[in-house]
């Protein structure tokens, strides 16, 4: 097996300098490029030559099996500028006054997804595994989907995955979201982003999830934690080397007052990193803690970032203009409080301002995990340091034992940086250890390899779930077996097996073309159409009554047989249970917007289609612990179905409907198919041998033997059995 990395830039760049090409230094590049040299693997992305030459980039590219994704400059303006970086990135961090929304970008991000699909597509081979990583790819699972229905496709996402009131603001969020289902396993740093992810799959797509198990397009998809790690032994040896000892001494100590303490505040420039905060923090600090004056500094490392984008172009000027204000307002002939550089350090410079500092200030607003934070505390490797860490960053999920502030409280920053300061060193170092101790274990080799292990624990998963998908190829088997015997009965579920669903269940009534295939179907003799629904007989009267079909009403609880004028009823019918039950359900109408309460013979429905998900979620929760007792040691019991919640007579079911009819109906059938969506069609398929045809429409975990994607696709079989009786009459 090989697995094929996909990501927005390859792990390499040039540089402009020297004209060589070198490993990117970020968290992405450093996570998966150790693992990408041990194995069989190629990697696709975006390349950016930066001044490197020709024939030096076309080697390395080829000898670490790099495929570059060349990409126009309009193409790259509206894709990495445009919806990547002025409408994702904002929205994904809650920024929504920076989001910007153009159809222009959306064209271009999805021209250049499908570039990235036909880039793996080049390459791909059947059992290779496939990860894409991020929000600049977003689409990217979705496509490779389609084209390779079976391939083993990961995705991790590397920024926060927003609230769903956050997310629905996104005019495409559909596609975003449909894309990402794509993949098998879904990666995220924190339980919260997986939490908002699942929300709004459900919210938007109306797709369920059982604990990150999630049934889409008749696939099982995982969402689940990955936190991601760094290479914890690079950074601990660089920071305790004599190399970094000297460059401290030359490039650091060198240019302040001996006994000076150095706070430092590393990132790419870039909003979501509350820079402007920290430094009015740092101004506060100044102010309130003269003291302090000339003892302390801070180095503030900002790295060129989007540099094309109008809201970061902005804040350049504003983060110098506060730095020129602090320096200028406390600065001695002596002493400056702030040291600036706007550069991207190489790594062993980065180092050396790691080791140097006695305070690390990582304070962003919003962070999906932030490395620098790891990195520090690796640097810092059994001794002495002190993170501030904001809660804000995904980071802080793991290392609770940093100085965790909110970054918009200016106060809590002040005081973090004062007990930063004059913390004991052997408290520092206990602090310090215990997060060490978790960095040194959970590294972004680690990090790789769990993920990978649990794609490959899911495709197991739905390799060993024995519904198969109905293809073009199954379905001619299918419809051969039903033209090549003479007896036939087919049970189909109505509402989500021959019509889609509808907020007002009494609105879904059949369509022209529904009616007339019914009737088709039943009109052979040799065929029995029968219709087993948990609707009630009028109903079924009214919709089905003239297509010549056969009816099974609430669920198995009414039965009308060729030749029947009247229901037969399969129990006694005894109300007065209803009594008791029914006003405890109407107050549970009374108190859930959008919910109603349908009444049956033998049942009362609680239909919440139309509720609010996490309220319904909480009623649901709520009848089942009330309603469980009251119906205890009665006739009756609790049964859910879709969007619904059941009080029924018990052993009225689908099951013993479908026995009892075929018990009435002595000639043998040689094909018996029986299909719905939801669990009361479950009792249905059990009841039926092995032998017969049992087919699931739609997601989640069933009996049956076989699965259609949704109703339009189980009409289309249908409709393919009307033909082939037809083209065997002539
Ligand atoms: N980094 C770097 N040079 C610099 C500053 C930072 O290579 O001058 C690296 C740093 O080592 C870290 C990454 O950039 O691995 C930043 O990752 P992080 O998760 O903190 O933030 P992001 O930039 O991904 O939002
Ligand atoms: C974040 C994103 C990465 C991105 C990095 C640097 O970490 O999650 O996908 O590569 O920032 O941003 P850039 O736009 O320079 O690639």
């Amino acid at each position: 097996m090989s697995i094929i990395f996909v990501s927005n830039r390859l792990p390499f760049k040039g540089n402009a300098t020297t004209g060589a090409v070198e490993r990117s230094a970020g968290g992405l590049a450093t996570a998966l490029g150790p693992l990408s040299d041990r194995m069989d693997s190629s990697w696709v992305g975006m390349w950016d030559p930066d001044g490197a030459s020709k024939e030096e980039y076309k080697h390395i590219l080829k000898k670490h099996h790099c495929v570059p994704v060349h990409l126009t400059s309009k193409e790259r303006k509206g894709y990495y500028d445009g919806f990547s970086n002025s409408t994702i990135w904002p929205l994904f961090h809650g920024f929504s006054q920076y989001v910007t929304f153009d159809d222009g970008t959306w064209e271009a991000y999805q021209k250049v997804n499908r570039k990235f699909c036909k880039a793996v597509l080049s390459i791909a081979k059947p059992n290779d595994t496939i990860w894409v990583q991020d929000y600049q790819l977003l689409l990217l699972p979705g496509m490779l989907r389609k084209e390779l229905p079976d391939a083993s496709i990961g995705f991790f996402l590397h920024i926060p995955f927003p609230t769903y009131e956050m997310f629905r603001i996104l005019p495409q969020r559909r596609g975003i979201l449909e894309g990402m289902l794509g993949a098998d396993l879904i990666g995220f740093h924190t339980y919260d982003y997986v939490r908002h992810f699942l929300s709004s799959i459900s919210r938007i797509l109306g797709v369920e999830n059982h604990a990150g198990t999630i049934w889409a397009d008749a696939r099982m998809v995982r969402a689940d934690v990955f936190p991601l790690g760094i290479n914890y032994q690079r950074f601990a040896e660089a920071g305790a080397s004599g190399k970094t000892k000297q460059l401290i001494k030359t490039m650091l100590t060198a240019n302040r007052p001996a006994g000076t303490k150095s706070m430092l505040s590393v990132e790419r420039l870039d909003y979501t990193k509350g820079i402007s905060n920290r430094l009015r923090a740092y101004e506060t600090f100044l102010e309130r803690y003269p003291e302090w004056r000339e003892h302390v500094i801070l180095n503030v490392i900002t790295v060129p970032s989007r540099e094309h984008v109008p809201s970061y172009k902005r804040l350049k000027d504003r983060i110098e203009q506060l730095v020129g204000h602090i320096n200028g307002r406390f600065s001695t002939p002596s002493w400056q409080p702030i040291y600036y550089y706007y550069q991207s350090m190489p790594f062993e410079k980065l180092v050396a301002f790691y080791r140097d500092s006695d305070v690390m200030l990582v304070t962003p607003l919003r962070d999906g995990m932030n490395l620098v934070a790891k990195e520090y505390l690796a640097t810092h490797d059994g001794t002495t340091g002190v993170l501030i860490l904001s809660e804000m960053a995904g980071a802080a999920r793991e290392l609770n034992d940093a100085l965790i502030v909110n970054p918009y409280d200016q106060n809590q920053m002040v005081r973090a940086m004062y007990r930063a300061l004059t913390m004991p060193e052997d408290k520092q170092r206990r602090r310090n250890a215990t997060m060490q101790d978790r960095l040194r274990r959970f590294t972004s080799a680690r990090w790789a390899e769990i993920f990978l292990r649990s794609l490959s624990q899911v495709k197991e998963q739905q390799g060993e779930s024995k519904v198969r998908t109905i293809n073009d190829g199954t379905r001619d088997d299918i419809v051969h077996a039903y033209g090549a015997v003479s007896k036939r009965a087919i049970f189909l579920d109505y509402d989500g097996t021959l019509v889609p669903f509808v907020d007002d269940p009494a609105t879904a009534i059949p369509d022209k073309k529904l009616c007339k295939l019914l009737s088709r179907l039943a009109a052979n003799q040799n065929t029995s159409v029968v219709i087993i629904s948990g609707r009630d007989r009028d109903t079924m009267d009214r919709w089905f009554g003239e297509l010549g079909v056969e009816m099974i009403a609430e669920h198995g609880a009414w039965v009308k047989i060729a030749g029947d004028t009247e229901w037969r009823a399969r129990i006694a019918v005894n109300n007065s249970w209803k009594e008791r039950i029914r006003p405890i359900l109407q107050e549970y109408v009374d108190s859930t917007p959008g919910s109603l309460l349908e009444e049956k013979d033998y049942a009362l429905v609680w239909h919440y289609r139309g509720v609010e998900h996490e309220l319904a979620q909480k009623r649901i929760a709520e009848m089942r612990s009330s309603l469980s007792s009251v119906v205890e040691n009665t006739a009756l019991e609790l049964s859910e179905g879709n969007k619904i919640m059941e009080v029924k007579v018990t052993g009225v079911d689908k099951g013993s409907a479908v026995s009892y009819w075929l018990s009435n109906n002595d000639a043998p059938y040689d094909f018996v198919l029986t299909a719905g969506d939801d669990t009361t069609d479950e009792d249905m398929f059990r009841s039926v041998g092995s032998e017969t045809f049992t087919v699931k429409v739609g997601s989640g975990p069933t009996s049956a033997s076989y699965r259609v994607k949704d109703c339009y696709a189980m009409r289309d079989l249908l409709q393919r059995f009307a033909d082939a009786d037809e083209t065997a009459n002539h």
